[in-house]
């Protein structure tokens, strides 16, 4: 299990170049929305180092437009090659979720690359319509997942 916590923008900028944006420039891996004020970043720690990332942004799609009351979209989830396939990914999906339903969100939302779908998935995670292109960062599915509120 990695230690979760919430983290500043700044902080996972190394985590998104390594895995997210790798070759490009840092500024590729700042994204917008990283500073505004709802936006929420967690980062993923085993001895202290930062493993793994991921941020929740106040973006809306109309995608979903009537089907909920408030939603973020996820973005920059990433877990270092080496941490994979330990839980890592499902942990910080369950601490931003566990924000969410905080802070009062029904819904979480974004474009899924191709190869992680599965992962999503086996989280509860629905994937809607055709497959898309993301200029220079490859095939995606839109997906979303309706957050059940605590009882
Ligand atoms: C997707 C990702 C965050 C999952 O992190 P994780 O800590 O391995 O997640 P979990 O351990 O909870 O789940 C593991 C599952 O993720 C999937 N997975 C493993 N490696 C993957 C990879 N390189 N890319 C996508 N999914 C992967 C598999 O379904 C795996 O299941 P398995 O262990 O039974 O094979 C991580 O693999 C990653 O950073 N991938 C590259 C970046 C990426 O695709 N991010 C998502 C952008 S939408």
């Amino acid at each position: 299990m990695a230690d979760i916590s919430e983290i500043k923008p700044h902080e996972l900028v190394p985590i998104r170049q390594a895995v997210l944006r790798q070759g490009l420039p840092v500024e590729a891996s700042i994204f917008d929305g990283d500073y505004a004020e709802h936006t929420a970043h967690f980062g993923a720690f085993e001895n202290n180092q930062l493993i793994g990332c991921a941020s929740l942004v106040a973006n809306q799609t109309t995608r979903l437009e009537g089907q909920t009351n408030s939603m973020m979209q996820l973005r920059g989830m990433a877990v270092l090659p080496e941490y994979r396939s330990k839980g890592v990914g499902a942990q910080l999906l369950r601490a931003a979720e566990k924000h969410a339903r905080s802070i009062g969100i029904d819904t979480l939302w974004f474009n899924a690359r191709i190869r992680a779908v599965i992962f999503y998935e086996r989280n509860g995670y629905l994937k809607v319509g055709a497959p898309y292109e993301i200029e220079g960062v490859g095939t995606h599915y839109f997906m979303f997942k309706k957050l059940i509120p605590y009882a």
